[in-house]
């Protein structure tokens, strides 16, 4: 544990702010691949999410080429199913373009409120993968699209969707653009109790 010191004189108090602010969803990247090394030390960070009876619930699947081109083109058929040809090719297009390609999942469980909290710690730890990843100048974004609940997916990753579910597939690569954005003022959302 660091020293105690006086509210907001920690030396990397704001710095840490400003690294939390800063992570920014994006889905536009440059070509250029983020070395695996960098992807095992994201996740090796990520693991250390708080984690209710230390069940650790998440499992990450980390994408080679083959699962790539395999997922778009499941990207493609989906969109055509649900959408048209041409959005499926838009889709299918720009998900080609994606660089990296990481899928965490979450450990199914009959316990309903068991899996609420490994639910919860699997999205802590995909912040901890993130915000590590954008100190590293890599974006990411978090999705969630249909392919994620498709059983296809599951089976062309070869992934038992009785025993685990996806909490997002995450996209990430050095980022082309990073987007602006805005959140609500503390004082709307925080009420202070007597
Ligand atoms: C659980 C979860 C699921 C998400 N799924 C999607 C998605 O399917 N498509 C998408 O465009 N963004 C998705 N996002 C990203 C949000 O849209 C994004 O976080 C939001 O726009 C705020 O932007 P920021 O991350 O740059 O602050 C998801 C985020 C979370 C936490």
């Amino acid at each position: 544990m660091s020293e105690i010191l006086p509210d907001g004189e920690s030396r990397n108090l704001q710095l840490i702010a400003e690294r939390m602010r800063g992570r920014r969803t994006t889905k536009l990247f440059l070509r250029q691949r983020v070395s695996k090394k960098l992807v095992h030390d994201a996740i090796e960070v990520a693991r250390w999410a708080p984690n209710h009876h230390l069940t650790e619930p998440w499992h990450f699947y980390s994408f080679g080429d083959e699962t790539i081109v395999q997922t778009v083109e499941l990207i493609r058929t989906i969109a055509a199913e649900t959408k048209d040809e041409d959005v499926a090719e838009f889709k299918a297009k720009s998900a080609a373009a994606i660089p990296g390609w990481l899928l965490v999942t979450c450990k199914k469980s009959d316990d309903e409120l068991l899996q609420r909290e490994n639910y919860a710690s699997c999205c802590c730890a995909i912040q901890n993968l993130t915000l590590y990843l954008s100190e590293a100048g890599v974006a990411s974004k978090w999705t969630t699209g249909l392919i994620t609940r498709d059983e296809r997916f599951f089976d062309l990753l070869k992934i038992d969707s009785s025993d685990e579910f996806v909490v997002g597939l995450i996209w990430y690569g050095y980022p082309k653009i990073l987007p602006t954005q805005s959140r609500k003022g503390v004082d709307e959302i925080l009420t202070e109790m007597i």
